[in-house]
């Protein structure tokens, strides 16, 4: 982890905002439910660093601010601590909806502050100038909103019939930080009640007149997976298979999921086929060595062990690494039984190991046409593509 405390990394505050006591508040404490990770998006690795890191950096290295507060779920608030300690920023217990993390943040603000910004941590690509228009905004005007030009047709709809078409020329979008006089904001929120999307509106509710300032294409939030697409420095392909025989006495167990047959897979793990192929996948992307090597099948370590287990350690293995999974793509060569039935289970299974969402995960099955080892019913194999980005 870098480290800010490196003196060579700290910038002075520029002179012309030497007399203004600066705070920020970065807001964490969602679930990111609409990037359907199982864990927080604020967590996301973009190439080196997560999302979290990202955003306090830019905070912290600009060089403007005497406080910097990340407001933050109790679940995640130490393993943040990890990652913003470094930078000189202090962490803060967030509330179940952002205008209760932004009341709860407030409360640590230093009373001194004469600017206060507000800021959604899952904006990691705000850079000093849009903290610079904002702050310069606030200083004159009171506020300073950052708003870009509306693209798409802005419609309002109920039941899913269009009921009005609001003037597009009359329609921004806002982003943040939001910047405000602290002793505004701060009166803002002490007598405004409820939960809003954002700053200004709980502003706005209290009589001050937020003041729009241009906002900027490259400062976007991450709301869906699309938005961190193609964000890491590069991807990597790997190839999996793996073959297994069929035996009596075994259970069968593919993709984690234990399947009734007369027969199962011989092997000295669970035998998961897939699974195996999957991990080879991933190993293979990673530039690792292959499970063959990583849990030998003569180490007594490894006797009956489950691979999803074993897909659990590659997938931290990985993690460490900061490769960042992206997708999923394997084969199941089966003669018998019928796999269709289980194959959502499989998804569910693999991703959750991994720790991505099942749709990033796809699993099909096929005969061989009662050709070759497969065909006879001797064996099950599988085979895997795994894309990563690094
Ligand atoms: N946020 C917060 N406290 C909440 C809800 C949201 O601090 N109770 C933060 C989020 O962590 C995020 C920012 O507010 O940085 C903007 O919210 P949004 O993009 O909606 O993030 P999430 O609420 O985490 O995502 P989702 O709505 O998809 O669950
Ligand atoms: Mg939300």
């Amino acid at each position: 982890m870098k480290s800010y405390n490196d003196t060579s990394r700290k910038t002075a505050k520029p002179k012309e905002y030497e007399k203004y006591k600066i705070s920020a508040i970065i807001l964490c404490a969602g679930k990111g439910e609409r990037m359907g990770l199982p864990y927080n998006k604020m967590f996301y690795h973009i190439g080196e660093q997560i999302v979290l890191e990202m955003t306090v950096e830019n905070f912290a290295t600009s060089g403007l601010f005497d406080q910097i507060i990340c407001a933050c779920s109790p679940e995640e608030i130490e393993d943040a601590r990890e990652f913003v300690l470094p930078y000189g920023a202090e962490v803060c217990v967030g509330g179940l909806t952002r205008t209760e993390s932004v009341r709860r943040a407030l409360a640590k603000v230093s009373p001194d502050t004469d600017i206060l910004l507000v800021h959604d941590g899952a904006r990691p690509w705000a850079v000093v100038d849009h903290m610079r228009d904002v702050i310069d905004s606030a200083i004159a005007f009171g506020s300073g909103i950052p708003a870009i030009p509306v693209v798409d047709a802005i419609k309002v709809a109920r039941d899913g019939i269009i009921v009005n078409s609001p003037d597009r020329n009359e329609l921004v979008a806002v982003q943040t930080p939001q910047a405000f006089r602290y002793a505004e904001i701060a009166d803002a929120y002490a007598r405004v009640i409820g939960n809003y999307a954002d700053d200004s509106e709980v502003y706005g509710q209290a009589g001050y007149a937020p003041r729009l300032v241009r906002g900027s294409l490259s400062n976007r939030k991450i709301t869906n997976l699309a938005d961190v697409y193609n964000t890491n420095r590069g991807h990597k392909i790997g190839f999996g298979y793996d073959v297994h025989e069929l035996v009596d006495g075994r259970d069968l167990i593919l993709g984690g999921v234990y399947i009734p047959y007369e027969k199962g897979l011989l092997g000295h793990s669970d035998a998961d086929v897939l699974a195996h192929a999957v991990m080879d996948a991933m190993l293979s992307a990673g530039g690792l060595p292959d499970i063959g090597v990583l849990f030998p099948d003569n180490d007594p370590a490894y006797e009956g062990i489950s691979s999803t287990y074993l897909l659990g350690k590659v997938a931290e293995m990985l993690r460490e690494r900061k490769i960042t999974v992206q997708s999923v793509s394997a084969v199941v060569m089966a003669e018998k039984p019928k796999l269709a039935g289980y194959i959502s289970h499989m998804r569910e299974c693999i991703a959750r190991t991994i720790g991505i969402p099942s749709a990033l995960v796809n699993i099909s099955a096929t005969t061989t046409e009662k050709l070759g080892v497969v065909g006879d019913g001797k064996g099950i194999a599988s085979s895997a593509v795994v894309l990563v980005g690094i």
